[in-house]
């Protein structure tokens, strides 16, 4: 597909949490560094009633508050103000749905880029909108929010109804981890270097760890968060995409098929865990009262204002059965409240086939790739302890570390959004979800959903600021490994 930069954005949503904390300060930053095309109009959609004062005071306010002070800038803010327009539609009302696509028809100069960041439920309904407007033909791309539904079934229907409107590839699902500088180092580190890809296969990997902690609970989202759980908000997306990048195989070059191939090929090869798995492959916690660095925070029913089964913490061990994997457990753990925030990989090799030490300790090498909160590589190794050593040698770990952070101290840490929309304004999809991946995905959690199911399992308490139901010790120590803490 040629695609070109396209000239008009429209946002749905945009009044919303999503836009304010992540999508009006990225775009600000593409404004301050002169990256959004120069002709770039864009137009901004909710319920609220808003006129254009209004509406730029908005965005004003949303910089202010999410922008770090020494980034704003009064001139920039100006210029990315001077780009925006909005117009109020309720998405259940046709006929202010129809009035929008009015103007958008009137703004539209060349391509146009649709986010759709409203609940799932109405991206049909809006799609149908646009079509109907003439607006998803050639030169129309749509960008859509997570979760594309709840389920295989809901995620087909979603997938089916935008799908009648808009082509595939003119569909660009966003993962918003996709977008994270550390994520597409993982690609940088897999294969922009020579040295890893030997050993990153079964023969010389013994397990594999990826985890997403937060610290957060559930901020003021529990009506939504309640629908989801660990599993669906994270574990479904992000968790999934990191063992895609983590697990598949190295595509031909960096572009959207080739990528996407892999990646769905990890995804077909994930072993189902049913009903007869789940006591051992699975663990899903909901937290309790507990404390945060110090600071006592209420539990998951309590913030919620009601009883919930929800699970706040899900672990997995799973199998990925093709050649380079095969007997590798991938241990995939999330949750909130966790006791800090941390996105890691963890790659422990094989131990050494044999020590010719005695009876030194002499653990396995690991890679370990840190992507929050900062950028880190370390790769530990073992080193000998200094002495004399008159009763044999011991042994240290050690760590070769890159620390990314510092290495690029002066280069700006930009946002995950602000990759997406510059991708998508270009039309390059490689860094976005294709049907088959959220499809295929859901297929796999809904499996785990009924193994909890058919199984009784409900999720174990742990207090807040733990790393979990003491079950999830209990899955990785089953087989003779440990979480990385
Ligand atoms: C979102 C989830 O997709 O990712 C949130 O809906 C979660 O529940 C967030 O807090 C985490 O993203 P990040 O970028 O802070 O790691």
């Amino acid at each position: 597909m040629t695609a070109n930069n396209a000239q008009l954005l429209v946002i749905f949503g945009v009044t919303g949490d999503l836009a304010q904390r992540m999508l009006l300060p990225s775009l600000y930053g593409l404004q301050r560094d002169a990256l959004l095309p120069a002709d770039l109009t864009i137009l901004g959609t909710g319920r609220t009633a808003l006129d254009q004062e209004g509406f730029a005071l908005y965005v004003r306010e949303a910089i202010e508050r999410r922008v770090p002070a020494g980034e704003r800038d009064a001139t920039h803010i100006d210029a990315l103000c001077a780009r925006l327009r909005y117009q109020a539609a309720g998405l259940d009302n046709s006929n202010e749905l129809a009035a929008l696509c009015q103007t958008i028809r009137q703004l539209r100069t060349g391509d146009v880029v649709f986010h759709l960041s409203t609940a799932p439920r109405w991206y049909s309904a809006i799609c149908s909108a646009l079509g109907a407007a003439g607006l998803s033909g050639a030169g129309t791309r749509v960008m859509l929010e997570k979760p594309i539904g709840h389920d295989l079934a809901s995620a087909i229907e979603i997938n089916t109804g935008v799908g009648q409107i808009f082509d595939e590839d003119r569909i660009f699902r966003v993962d918003h981890y996709l977008g994270k500088e550390g994520v597409q180092n993982l690609l940088a580190l897999r294969f922009g270097n020579a040295l890893f890809e030997p050993l990153w296969n079964a023969r010389h990997i013994a397990q594999v760890q990826i985890t997403v902690a937060e610290t957060v609970g559930v901020e003021g989202r529990g009506d939504y968060y309640d629908e989801s759980g660990a599993m669906r908000d994270m574990l479904q997306n992000h968790l999934l995409q990191l063992l895609c990048l983590t697990a598949m195989e190295p595509p031909s070059n960096f572009d959207p098929a080739a990528v996407r191939n892999e990646k769905i090929k990890v995804l077909r090869s994930l072993r189902p865990i049913d009903s007869d798995d789940v006591a051992t492959h699975s663990v899903a916690g909901q937290y309790t009262a507990g404390a945060i660095d110090g600071v006592a925070v209420p539990g998951y029913r309590d913030e919620l204002g009601r009883q919930s089964q929800t699970e706040t913490f899900v672990a997995l061990r799973a199998h990925i059965d093709n050649w380079r994997w095969s007997g590798v457990p991938f241990y995939l753990r999330t949750g909130k409240r966790m006791p800090r925030r941390a996105t890691e990989i963890y790659l422990q090799f094989r131990a050494v086939p044999h020590s010719i030490f005695g009876g030194a300790l002499i653990e396995p090498n690991a890679l370990v790739i840190q992507l929050q909160p900062e950028e880190r590589i370390s790769l530990m190794l073992m080193s000998k302890t200094p002495g004399l050593d008159r009763s044999g040698l011991k042994f240290s770990q050690v760590a070769l570390d890159l620390d990314l952070h510092e290495t690029f101290e002066t280069v700006r840490k930009r946002l995950a959004y602000e990759r997406l929309y510059l991708d998508a304004l270009e039309g390059n999809g490689t860094l976005f979800v294709r049907r088959d991946e959220t499809e295929v995905a859901w297929q796999w959690v809904d499996g785990i959903f009924a193994g909890w199911k058919h199984a009784g399992l409900a999720p174990r308490n742990y207090p807040a600021g733990t790393w979990g139901p003491s079950s999830a010790v209990g899955l990785i120590e089953r087989n003779g490994f440990s979480w990385r803490e």
